[in-house]
């Protein structure tokens, strides 16, 4: 059985949350499949992907905890605009460099209260990190709160490996998302191999919640 996680497995396996680790990692992230999109494949997958859930008109996209930005690189080549945020300096400098010339921010900040002023967008995209951060519902509060109206989140998580298990499960995120949203489509990814760049045998999925009015943080 996979005991696979988002992380990199070249890194200590047991991943430690804090910023000097996403620091440390950045360097090899995106070797692997699902990060880097290297593989025609997979980067095809995750743009069809990206396609269904994200709003069909060019759009202002929130990514948060963006990474290396090969996510918010596949929504600008689908006419978006994004706004990257991620702690990692050195995470945001390799999606600066890989976004370079699009129309893409990246600023330094904490995903659970990203630095955007007054800017409200038309979707939250937020691969892999909610489960990491201390507090996924007043997080998930928070980033509604930033949607203009008729937004979405976009949410892509898991709860990777066996024996010590980590993440959310399905049913744990839309328990969360349900106060939040006036319809939840749940989409499971654990049977699409070209996702991930091999079989895999724990649960992925994402969650797209639409919120129906603007709600206070
Ligand atoms: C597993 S990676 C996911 C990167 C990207 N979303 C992707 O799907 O490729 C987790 C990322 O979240 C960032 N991160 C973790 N906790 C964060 C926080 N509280 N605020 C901002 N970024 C955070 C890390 O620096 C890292 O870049």
């Amino acid at each position: 059985m996979s005991t696979d996680t988002p992380f990199d497995r070249a890194t200590p396996p047991l991943p430690d949350p804090s910023a000097a680790y996403w620091q440390a990692a950045a360097a090899t992230y995106d070797d692997e499949p699902d990060h880097g999109l290297g593989d025609p494949a997979v980067r095809a997958a995750w743009a069809a992907r990206l396609r269904a859930w994200l709003p069909a008109a060019p759009g202002d996209v929130l990514d948060l905890g963006c990474g290396t930005g090969s996510l918010a690189l596949l929504a600008t080549e689908q006419g978006h605009r994004v706004t990257g945020v991620d702690r990692s300096p050195a995470m945001l400098a390799r999606a600066r460099t890989k976004l370079a010339g699009r129309p893409a921010t990246f600023v330094v900040g904490d995903a659970a209260q990203p630095p955007v002023g007054e800017r409200r967008f038309d979707a939250v995209l937020v691969r892999h990190v909610l489960w990491a951060l201390p507090d996924p519902s007043a997080a998930l509060h928070h980033w509604a709160a930033l949607l203009a109206p008729g937004g979405r989140l976009v949410l892509v998580e898991g709860r990777w490996g066996e024996s010590a298990p980590m993440g959310l499960t399905a049913a744990e995120l839309t328990a969360l998302t349900a106060p939040l949203a006036s319809r939840t489509e749940l989409i499971p990814l654990s049977g699409d191999p070209t996702l991930w760049g091999r079989e895999v045998s724990d649960e992925r999925y994402a969650v797209v919640a639409h919120v129906a009015a603007r709600r206070g943080a």
